[in-house]
């Protein structure tokens, strides 16, 4: 059975009652029970996980070696400054999609600078809750080959500075 990981970093546990002006109001529950549901319909199996800080989200990565077929992660902030998350994603062995629910490129500077994003196969930003889902369809294609696993650009993987 497939496999797919749902990982959210720091602040994330509080979607609905967070910013809901910026972030919405769906709670990270109602979030990751969609994914389930998703996953349901299509044989996968969603491993769904939180943290607040930066070494248990490593620890979650790590565990998922030899389990895990790919995994969607909002990083929170730690996308502007984690470069432990950071190396951990280059060093695994299955893809990671990045995604963000607010465009954080209309937002502050310091929300410009993406450290994992060179690490991951491709970020979702901006799109706000569905792109979990969308990044689930992506990864679910590459795994399942045909057209819409076509890969664009996957030479460049690794080699972006961030
Ligand atoms: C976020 C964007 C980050 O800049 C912010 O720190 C978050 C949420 C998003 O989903 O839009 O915690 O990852």
């Amino acid at each position: 059975m497939t496999r797919l990981g749902l990982a959210n970093g720091p602040n994330l546990g509080r979607l609905g009652q967070r910013e809901p002006a910026l972030y919405g109001t769906a709670t990270l529950a109602e979030i990751e029970a969609a994914a389930v549901e998703w996953g349901r319909e299509r044989g996968v199996a969603i491993e769904a996980f939180q943290a607040n800080g930066e070494g248990a989200l490593i620890d979650f990565f790590e565990a998922g070696v030899g389990r895990l077929d790919g995994a969607v992660l909002n990083p929170g902030a730690l996308a502007h400054y984690g470069w432990a998350l950071r190396d951990c994603i280059a060093a695994l062995p299955y893809p990671v999609v990045e995604v963000h629910l607010t465009n954080v490129f209309q937002r502050e500077p310091f929300r410009h600078r993406m450290v994992l994003a060179a690490a991951t196969v491709g970020q979702i930003t901006g799109l706000g809750a569905i792109g979990y889902q969308l990044a689930l369809e992506a990864l679910y294609a590459r795994l399942q080959g045909g057209a819409w696993a076509s890969q664009a650009g996957q030479n460049l993987q690794g080699g972006g500075q961030p």
